[in-house]
């Protein structure tokens, strides 16, 4: 089966990217990064894409008369790469509703809570505040809405009234490392079905 065009949007380190990467290296996806786009320059994460030997590129919201033409250099950079799949991976920006009925269930996103509870930014510390017994991750299609698009995994950890902001983080980006190649793996093995709300994983 031919491999699957990733494009990857980030803005910071790009853990989940190197977890992506690592998972194509063990065959765990059919598929291969064709494109890492920043709206960072100085992200970590084009680091890491260099050193892949992955074309990277930034694009930076400054540097751009507004979100529209923002939006249209990035869907720009991913059609000349021809992706047919975006993974927002700590991207930490919301895309428009036009930009995501452009590529309808084929962005996907991972957000360190259990959807739908906290929402935004600060997932973790919006959880570690409320006093939660667990917490997790959310790697879920995104639709028009801020994370609200239909899940299609999730992974749960336990939280503790003695955890600090980055005890619960790490335990929560440990799994973050695991749903979000999956999620990737089973959309490159076209496994992904969506059907209102529900994502249905086929065998
Ligand atoms: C992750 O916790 C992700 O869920 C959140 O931002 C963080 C990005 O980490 N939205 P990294 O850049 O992948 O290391």
């Amino acid at each position: 089966m031919t491999k699957r065009r990733i494009g990857v949007i980030v803005s910071g380190r790009g853990s989940n990217l190197q977890a992506i990467l690592e998972a194509i290296k063990q065959d765990d996806i059919n598929g291969e990064v064709v494109v890492v786009i920043s709206d960072k320059e100085d992200a970590y994460a084009l680091t890491r894409a260099a050193e892949a030997h992955i074309h990277h590129v930034a694009v930076s919201r400054k540097a751009c008369v507004d979100k529209t033409d923002f939006e249209n250099k990035i869907d720009a950079a991913l059609r000349e790469q021809q992706v047919e799949l975006v993974v927002l991976a700590g991207f930490m920006r919301i895309l428009s509703s036009s930009f995501v009925s452009k590529w309808k269930n084929a962005v996907i996103n991972i957000h360190p809570a259990l959807l739908p509870a906290f929402k935004g930014l600060d997932a973790q510390g919006q959880a570690l505040e409320y006093g939660v017994k667990v917490a997790g991750c959310t790697v879920h299609f995104v639709d028009e809405g801020m994370d609200t698009g239909p899940i299609i995994l999730q992974k749960v950890v336990p939280a503790y009234a003695e955890d600090t902001h980055d005890t619960l983080a790490d335990r929560i980006l440990e799994q973050e490392h695991l749903a979000l190649p999956e999620a990737v793996g089973l959309w490159c093995a076209d496994k992904l079905e969506v059907r209102g709300r529900k994502v249905f994983i086929k065998k």
